[in-house]
């Protein structure tokens, strides 16, 4: 897992370089699903790098990524990549994104690195081998009072055509926790709980991507991870919740009303 893991980090790194670096040119933008979902030259780029990359180094590995069809693998290991995660802040020069990389082994969250390159923070975690910052143990906070507790969240991309039930939990929560962030990046959302900066996170609907390596951090921190029920966190991504543990039941009991 050491030799997945330092693979991972190494093209995480390299793409984290080649994002930063173009940060401030002219992007070329496109949209997906509906007018407000993006992709830019740079997701493009990126996913074709990571692609590459792994497909390279272990050929016989499945692999799935944001922006292309998924590859069948035949070895038990598979690659989820969300190349550019934050590309509405990165169309818009906003300095928050991250490069997502998670790896299971039969179907089992095993590596994750999730990498800011504009503030080089390499968040990193490996099944039963904890999580780490830039090399160093990262641990989930102890706050335990959700009036104590900085959330996160995010909606997604059919906002405009659909009364999103997140707005209700939204509500709800910013009457209960300390204050809330929608800082537009998943899967630095679950880096920051398991770092402590953020005591939970929550959110509908996700993509394998967004969470495939950042729930694997946010468990290898300490933390937990559910869907909204209180059951395992779907590698689906939907309605996904995790914490420090300490504020999980008082999260699920908000998102029950
Ligand atoms: C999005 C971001 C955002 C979240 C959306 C995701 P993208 O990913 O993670 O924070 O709220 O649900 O789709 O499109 O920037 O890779
Ligand atoms: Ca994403
Ligand atoms: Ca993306």
């Amino acid at each position: 897992m050491s030799e997945l893991l330092a693979l991972a980090t190494a093209i995480a790194r390299e793409a984290g370089a080649i994002a930063r670096a173009r940060f401030h040119e002219p992007r070329t933008i496109a949209t997906k699903s509906s007018p407000i979902d993006l992709v830019t030259d740079v997701d493009h780029a990126l996913d074709a790098l990571v692609r590459g990359r792994i497909l390279d180094a272990r050929p016989r590995d499945g692999l799935l990524t944001e922006e292309n069809r998924a590859h069948e693998g035949e070895s038990g290991v598979r690659w989820i990549v969300d190349p550019l995660d934050g590309t509405t802040n990165y169309a818009h020069a906003y300095p928050h994104f991250a490069i997502s990389i998670g790896v299971e082994a039969e179907g089992r969250r095993e590596a994750g690195v999730v990498y800011d390159p504009m503030r080089d923070e390499l968040f990193a975690a490996a099944r039963g081998r904890g999580a780490s910052l830039n090399g160093r143990a990262i641990a989930v906070s102890k706050i335990a009072e959700l009036k104590r507790a900085l959330l996160a969240t995010g909606f997604a991309y059919d906002v405009h055509t659909r009364r999103t039930p997140n707005l209700d939990y939204f509500e709800r929560f910013l009457s209960h926790a300390q204050a809330i962030r929608r800082a537009g990046s998943a899967a630095l959302d679950l880096a920051y709980v398991a770092c402590g900066r953020f005591e939970g996170y929550w959110e509908l609907h996700l993509s394998p991507w967004d969470v495939a390596a950042g729930l694997l951090l946010v468990e290898e921190a300490g933390g937990r991870t559910s869907d909204f029920d209180g059951a395992p966190a779907p590698a689906t991504g939907s309605r996904t919740v995790a914490s420090n543990g300490a504020v999980h039941e008082p999260m699920l009991a908000v998102l029950r009303g």
